[in-house]
């Protein structure tokens, strides 16, 4: 009988005492509105253009939740795609975690909003919040989970209604954002392909350089709050742009390491969708070609914690991905937060 080839990277959960348990990611979904808000209707709003949006943020265009339709109502349609494809009934759903920086409201949690419209009834739910790098986050807090054999099916959300809290008065931000919601499905599948490692990391003191400051306990909403414009995401652009680049950079690095792998053994790098320029910048510093490099935001803009999960399902649907392939995901956003993980996908 012939033995198993021996795997090309380091697997680092063979380090911890997981006896042959693999955190896998069954399947992803994801959920895009359908009215699409291109850069000509901005022009209309703000003053600004498509040459200038396409050629500082490579953003053609972006999806706009109907005034209905809440954050729990996408990441609600994207898990119910991503169990569907996973062959995972609802009932069987021990914890649903939605990452998210829009809410439904201050609370109740969005998650427990998505647990009674999915029918989740067995699940626990809790909303994480990490601003773009909470799918990653997320895919971190429900690994654990699974690992410890707490739970044997997690639901990771990544959804966002940004349109939302964009101030639509400020062409610096408005162009960037769009709304949608990306999803997986983590289960227990022993010696299974799945996550290899994570990595995170933060830095609260520069928590000023990308943040919505009305509606918490430090400014309540008020006349005052309303009038001066706070319950609007507010944005540093070039500060944050300097910033994304290195910590992703770093946390990337970080992940290869672990896994012992250097960044010609990864088939894709899917890098949080904010800007075609932080993506390039990123792809060429860490080496890696053009063609390892997933992006879709020219049609979505920046979704925020949906973001890697709709391009995760994206280069999955189209093919880009095939089960074996090494893949990397690699995100920055408000907190300051950053993340990146790799996967035996
Ligand atoms: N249309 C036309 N002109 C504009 C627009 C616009 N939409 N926006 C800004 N400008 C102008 C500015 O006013 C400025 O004009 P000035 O020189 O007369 O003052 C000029 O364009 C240049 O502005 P910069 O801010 O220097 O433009 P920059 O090249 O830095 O691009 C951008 C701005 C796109 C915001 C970039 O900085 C960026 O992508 N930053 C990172 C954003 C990001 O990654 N966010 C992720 C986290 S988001 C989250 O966590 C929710």
């Amino acid at each position: 009988m012939k033995s198993a080839p021996a795997p090309h990277f380091k697997n680092p959960r063979a380090s911890h005492n997981f006896q042959g348990q693999t955190c896998s990611i069954a399947a992803v979904g994801s959920y895009l509105p359908e009215r699409v808000l291109r850069n000509a209707d901005l022009e209309k709003i703000v003053e600004t253009s498509d040459e200038w949006i396409v050629t500082r943020t490579g953003i053609r265009e972006r999806r706009i939740a109907a005034p209905e339709e809440a954050t729990s109502d996408l990441a609600a349609k994207a898990a119910r795609t991503a169990l569907e494809r996973a062959g995972v009934a609802a009932e069987q759903v021990d914890l649903i975690i939605v990452a998210t920086i829009t809410p439904d409201m201050g609370f109740p949690a969005t998650a427990c909003l998505v647990q009674q419209k999915l029918g989740a009834k067995r699940a626990a739910a809790f909303d994480l919040e990490a601003a773009c790098s909470g799918f990653i986050y997320g895919l971190e807090v429900g690994q654990q989970f699974i690992m410890s054999r707490t739970y044997n099916t997690v639901l990771v959300i990544g959804a966002e209604k940004l349109t939302s809290i964009v101030n639509w008065q400020d062409r610096n931000t408005c162009v960037l954002f769009g709304d949608g919601a990306g999803a997986a499905v983590l289960q227990n599948r022993p010696n299974a392909h799945g996550l290899l490692t994570v990595r995170m990391g933060a830095d609260g003191a520069k928590s000023n350089l990308i943040r919505m400051p009305g509606g918490g306990s430090l400014h309540p909403a008020s006349m005052q709050t309303v009038v001066s414009r706070l319950h609007y995401l507010q944005m540093e652009g070039k500060e944050v742009f300097k910033n994304a680049v290195t910590a992703m950079c770093t946390a990337a690095t970080e992940a290869m390491r672990r896994c012992e792998i250097d960044i010609s053994q990864i088939k894709c790098i899917i890098p949080h969708q904010a800007n075609r320029r932080i993506i390039d910048a990123v792809g060429e510093r860490l080496g890696a070609t053009p063609e390892q490099m997933f992006i879709n935001l020219e049609k979505f803009g920046n979704t925020s914690a949906a973001s890697v999960a709709i391009a995760l399902d994206e280069a999955v649907s189209s093919g880009r991905l095939q089960r074996g392939d090494l893949v990397m995901l690699v995100a920055f956003g408000a907190g300051l937060t950053w993340g990146a993980a790799v996967i035996e996908w």
